[in-house]
């Protein structure tokens, strides 16, 4: 197989190689070697049933089978969830708008997202991308007194609060029912800064979709760290921002990036942008965070003047 750097920063494309057909021991061990040095891997014009699909993603550990959304699945295979701007039972997918901000893979859970895989059913006549950005670089390329600081910080991740956001562009989705969302998915703080398991190389870990607030900081505080990681973490010159073309399958190393669906498309094409997704799940990591036992004792108002 052939691997080529698609950027300076991350992603490669591999080509002359068959994912239909079964791999041989070195084939899957330059896919996993390739996988973890360069996170996002390209492979263009792979023509694959939803078994074969299935059998790939599932060599790198157990598959979502998403119960959380069954009508997005597709029909008799609940590991392949399809993301697009299609029609489904008359309406317009409420997977349309699926991750438009910055964003590490179901990072509000305590078992993050692994690997998501994509492969391009359908896509509109332009845009449709998604961009990546490192966060070995994000984090690496920070001034040590920063390092220090955010070594010892948790972030913490909302679904709700990715729920409430809304941009020039577009407004996420808002849910029918947030108090069974609050329920469902409480509030889970990640370490700011994790090490990856496999590489041992230090990630930055926090993203501007989810991420309300800093644990142990007060809102004014984490809310203007916040802001310069959220910058940071997408600095151009870390990023690759792919476009598709149908057949293509895209997958991803959760741990050590970030990604984005970019609102770059029209929405009533003839051609909407489809996408089987699957998912590997991840290792369990973080810990639910009570904001209110948690909450950050400040002087009272005046009480510094005294
Ligand atoms: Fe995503």
């Amino acid at each position: 197989m052939k691997v080529r750097q698609v950027s300076h920063a991350i992603g490669a494309e591999i080509t002359e190689i068959d994912l239909s057909c079964p791999l041989s021991d070195a084939q899957w061990k330059d896919i996993y070697a390739a996988w973890l040095k360069h996170i996002v891997l390209i492979f263009p014009g792979q023509m694959l049933t939803p078994e074969q699909l299935i059998a790939f993603a599932g060599r790198f550990g157990p598959l979502d089978d998403h119960r959380e959304d069954p009508v997005s699945r597709l029909d008799g295979y609940p590991e392949i969830f399809l993301i697009g701007n299609h029609m489904v039972n008359g309406k317009l997918s409420k997977t349309r708008d699926t991750g438009r901000l910055w964003h590490s893979d179901h990072s509000y859970t305590t078992r993050p997202t692994l690997i998501s895989m994509l492969y391009c059913r359908s896509l509109p006549p332009t845009g449709g991308t998604t961009a990546f950005s490192n966060m070995y670089m994000a984090y690496d390329t920070l001034s040590d007194t920063m390092k220090g600081m955010l070594d010892k910080l948790e972030g913490v991740h909302e679904l709700l609060h990715l729920g409430s956001r809304s941009t020039t562009l577009y407004r996420t989705r808002s849910f029918k029912d947030p108090a069974s969302i609050a329920e469902r998915y409480p509030p889970v703080a990640h370490p700011l800064v994790r090490v990856h398991p496999e590489t041992g190389k230090k990630a930055l870990y926090v993203s501007e979709g989810p991420v309300s607030r800093i644990a142990g900081l007060t809102d004014d505080e984490g809310r203007g760290l916040l802001q310069f990681l959220f910058k940071h973490a997408a600095t151009l010159e870390f990023t690759y921002r792919h476009t598709y073309s149908e057949d293509d399958l895209v997958f991803w190393d959760n741990r050590a990036c970030q990604h984005i669906a970019l609102a770059d498309y029209v929405q009533n094409s003839k051609t909407p942008r489809v996408m089987q997704r699957l998912t590997v799940l991840g290792e369990e990591s973080g810990r639910f965070f009570d904001a209110d036992a948690a909450r950050v004792s400040v002087p009272a108002a005046g009480a510094q003047f005294r």
